[in-house]
C-alpha cells in the first residue's frame, strides 16, 4: 500500500517537466506590427504608460500588446489594450492616429477613459477588416458617428459611450451584420432614431442597444418596438409616442430602461416580457394602471415608475410586493389598496 503514497507525486513531478518542456517560447513580433506601434506611440504623444514600448525588446510584451499565438500568423498583433483608471496625465493624448488602421491581424481596439484623447474616428479604421471589438468609451471624442463604420463587417462589439459624439445615428448602422452590442449612450447625438435600427436585431438576436443619455427626439420607430432586444436602454432622451409594441410577453428582454422621456401611453392592458429583469420608467407620461400580468415576471429586481400619471391599485402579489413605496411615488392616484393611497 505504501507505494500508492508515492503515486501522486511522481505523477505532479511528471506533469511538471511536461509543462515546463512544453511551454512555448515568448512570441516573437512582427518587425512590421512593431514600426507600425512605435508611430501610434509617437501619434499619442509618447504616453508615460508606454516605456516598455520600445525598439529593443519584443513587442508582443509591450504594455496592453497581445500578438497572435498561432502558429500561421505568429507575432501579429491582435489586440490593443490601455483603460486608463489613473490621472489623466498618464493617459493618452492627441486624436487616433491612422497609423492603427496598418494592424491588420487587430481584432481588439480598446482604450478608454483617456480625457485628453479627442477628434473623430478616422476612415483608416475601415482598414481593420478583423476588428471585432471596438470599445472607446470616456474619451473625448467628437465629430459625427461615421456611417463607413459598417464597412467593418466583423464588428461585433461596439461601445462609444461617453464622449462628444454629435449628429444623428446613420441609418447606416442596421448593416453590422455580426453585431451584438451597440453602446452610444451618454453623447450629444440628436434626431430621430433611424426607422433602420430595427434591423440590428435580426443580425444575431436578442442585441444589446443602449442610446440612453442623448438629445434622441421623435417617436421611437415601430421597427425598434417591434424586434426582440435583449437589452435596451433610450433612458434620458425626448422621446415621445407610445412604445407599447415594445411589450410582449413572449420577447426574450431583460433589461427596459426608458426612464426620462416624454413617451405617453396606457399602461392598464400590457403583456410585459416575462423575463424582465429591469423596468424603469419613470418620469414619463404613463397613464392608466398597472396591470396585474406584472406579478409574472418573477425575476424583476429593479422596477420604478415613479412621476407618471398612474392610478388605481397596485396588484398585489409575489413581485409588486417586492417594492417599497419609493418605486411608485409620486403618481396621480396610486394606492397599496382601497385604504392606502400613495
Ligand atoms: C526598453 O524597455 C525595457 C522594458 O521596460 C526597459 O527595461 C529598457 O530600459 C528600455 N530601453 C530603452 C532604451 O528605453
Ligand atoms: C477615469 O480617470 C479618472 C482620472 O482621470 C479617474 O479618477 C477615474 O476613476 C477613472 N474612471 C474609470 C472608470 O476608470
Ligand atoms: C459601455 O462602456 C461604459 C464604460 O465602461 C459602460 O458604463 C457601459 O455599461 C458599456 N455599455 C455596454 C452596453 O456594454
Ligand atoms: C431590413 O432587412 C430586410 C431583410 O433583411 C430588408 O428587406 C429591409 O429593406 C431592411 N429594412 C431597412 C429599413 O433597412
Ligand atoms: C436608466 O438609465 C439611466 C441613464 O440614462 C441611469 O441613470 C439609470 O441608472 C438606469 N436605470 C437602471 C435601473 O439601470
Ligand atoms: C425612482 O425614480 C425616482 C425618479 O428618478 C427616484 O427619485 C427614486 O429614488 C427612484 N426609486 C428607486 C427605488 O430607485
Amino acid at each position: 500500500m505504501a507505494a500508492h503514497y508515492h503515486l501522486v507525486p511522481i505523477s505532479l513531478l511528471g506533469l511538471f517537466f511536461f509543462f515546463f518542456l512544453a511551454s512555448p517560447p515568448a512570441l516573437a513580433c512582427d518587425a512590421g506590427d512593431r514600426a507600425v506601434l512605435l508611430k501610434i506611440k509617437a501619434g499619442f504623444q509618447n504616453p508615460g504608460k508606454f516605456t516598455s514600448w520600445n525598439e529593443s525588446t519584443n513587442c508582443c510584451t509591450w504594455y496592453g500588446v497581445k500578438c497572435n499565438p498561432h502558429i500561421d500568423d505568429e507575432g501579429r498583433v491582435t489586440s490593443l489594450k490601455y483603460w486608463n483608471d489613473g490621472a489623466a496625465s498618464d493617459g493618452l493624448s492627441g486624436s487616433l492616429p491612422d497609423e492603427l488602421g496598418n494592424l491588420p491581424f487587430l481584432s481588439k481596439l480598446m482604450l478608454a477613459n483617456h480625457t485628453n484623447l479627442y477628434g473623430v474616428l478616422p476612415l483608416a479604421l475601415t482598414r481593420l477588416t478583423r476588428l471585432s471589438i471596438l470599445f472607446l468609451p470616456l474619451n473625448s471624442l467628437s465629430g459625427a458617428l461615421p456611417s463607413f463604420l459598417t464597412q467593418i463587417q466583423s464588428l461585433s462589439f461596439i461601445n462609444l459611450s461617453y464622449n462628444k459624439f454629435s449628429g444623428v445615428i446613420p441609418p447606416e448602422f442596421s448593416n453590422f451584420p455580426a453585431l451584438t452590442v451597440l453602446a452610444l449612450q451618454a453623447n450629444n447625438l440628436e434626431g430621430e432614431i433611424p426607422s433602420t435600427i430595427g434591423n440590428l436585431s435580426k443580425s444575431l438576436s436578442p442585441l444589446i442597444l443602449s442610446l440612453g443619455g442623448n438629445m434622441l427626439s421623435g417617436n421611437i420607430p415601430k421597427e425598434l418596438l417591434a424586434a426582440n432586444w435583449d437589452l435596451l436602454d433610450l433612458s434620458h432622451n425626448k422621446l415621445t409616442g407610445d412604445p407599447t409594441a415594445l411589450f410582449a410577453a413572449n420577447k426574450m428582454t431583460t433589461y427596459i430602461n426608458l426612464s426620462f422621456n416624454k413617451l405617453e401611453f396606457d399602461m392598464t392592458g400590457i403583456d410585459f416580457p416575462v423575463r424582465l429583469i429591469m423596468l424603469t420608467l419613470e418620469n414619463n407620461m404613463i397613464t392608466g394602471s398597472i396591470p396585474s400580468q406584472i406579478n409574472h415576471l418573477s425575476d424583476l429586481v429593479f422596477f420604478n415608475v415613479s412621476y407618471n400619471q398612474l392610478c388605481g391599485i397596485i396588484p398585489a402579489g409575489p413581485v409588486m410586493d417586492r417594492f417599497d413605496n419609493t418605486h411608485f411615488f409620486p403618481n396621480k392616484c396610486l394606492c397599496r389598496s382601497k385604504v392606502s393611497c400613495l
